[in-house]
């Protein structure tokens, strides 16, 4: 679905990524994880046009999309749910769905949003109540649904977990699998908190200073010296 091929970017001058591959599979998870500052955030960018491409190749299916700008990477299907994501807090809840679909007609609009209530209920509940009340795993399940009311065929999600109590996570996690599962989605997720990223990802990337350091099953990731060496302080 996307593909990355040996990617150099960064922003400007700054160079961040260094020969990096990667690729989702359809209706799949797909976790790339690392730690702060480790570009992850930077390849979800220059998927989506935000950063600057020295070299390498972006494909969606079998369209060059390298440097596409953003707008055009989102009409081909591609959402992004960004790191710190903030929705309309003066907003409801309801009219946060609906900006987020401004471009499909009215009665798609209105199928989405029963789509998204069905495996939001919450959402649902609290539609008529301003997006700022929300809690915080409730506001990033909001998040992740405006990126749904886009009809996309693949979802970017960055941080989606970061910050929020343990149990709250797990719930957010276990929507994304939900996800996957009912619409058939292609999910492509970066997270600094490995462990329950891995849990839930059908294939996984150990990212580190711009580089991938491992390719594979996300179980045996867990298992890798490199990873415990991180993530565990284990020398
Ligand atoms: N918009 C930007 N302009 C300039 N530099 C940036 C920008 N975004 C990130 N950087 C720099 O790029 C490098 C990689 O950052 P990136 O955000 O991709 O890492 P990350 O793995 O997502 O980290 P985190 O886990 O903290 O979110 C960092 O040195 C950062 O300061
Ligand atoms: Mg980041």
């Amino acid at each position: 679905m996307i593909k990355v091929a040996n990617l150099y970017s960064g922003y400007g001058k700054l160079k961040v990524l260094f020969d990096v591959s990667t690729a989702t599979e359809p209706g799949r998870i797909t976790a790339v994880v690392g730690p702060n500052g480790a570009g992850k955030t930077t390849l979800l960018n220059s998927i989506m046009g935000l950063a600057t491409i020295y070299s390498g190749k972006i494909m969606l299916e079998d369209r060059d999309i390298t440097g596409m700008p953003t707008h055009k990477v989102a009409r081909l299907g591609v959402a992004y749910v960004p790191q710190l994501f903030s929705v309309f807090a003066n907003l409801l809840v309801e009219e946060n769905l609906k900006i987020a679909a401004y471009m499909l007609p009215e009665e798609r609009m209105r199928d989405r949003l029963e789509l998204v209530y069905s495996l939001f209920p919450v959402l649902k509940e609290f539609r008529n109540r301003k997006a700022g009340t929300l809690s915080g795993g409730e506001r990033r399940m909001l998040a992740i649904s405006m990126g749904l009311m886009k009809e996309p065929k693949i979802l970017l999600l960055d941080e989606i977990t970061t910050d929020l109590a343990p149990i709250m996570a797990k719930k957010v996690l276990e929507k994304v699998v939900e996800l996957r599962d009912t619409l058939k989605l292609t999910i492509l997720l970066v997270e600094q908190y490995a462990v329950r990223a891995l849990e839930i990802a059908d294939k996984a990337y150990l990212l580190v200073s711009g580089s991938i350091r491992y390719e594979g099953n996300p179980q045996e990731l867990l298992q890798h010296p490199e990873f415990s060496k991180l993530y565990l302080g284990v020398a």
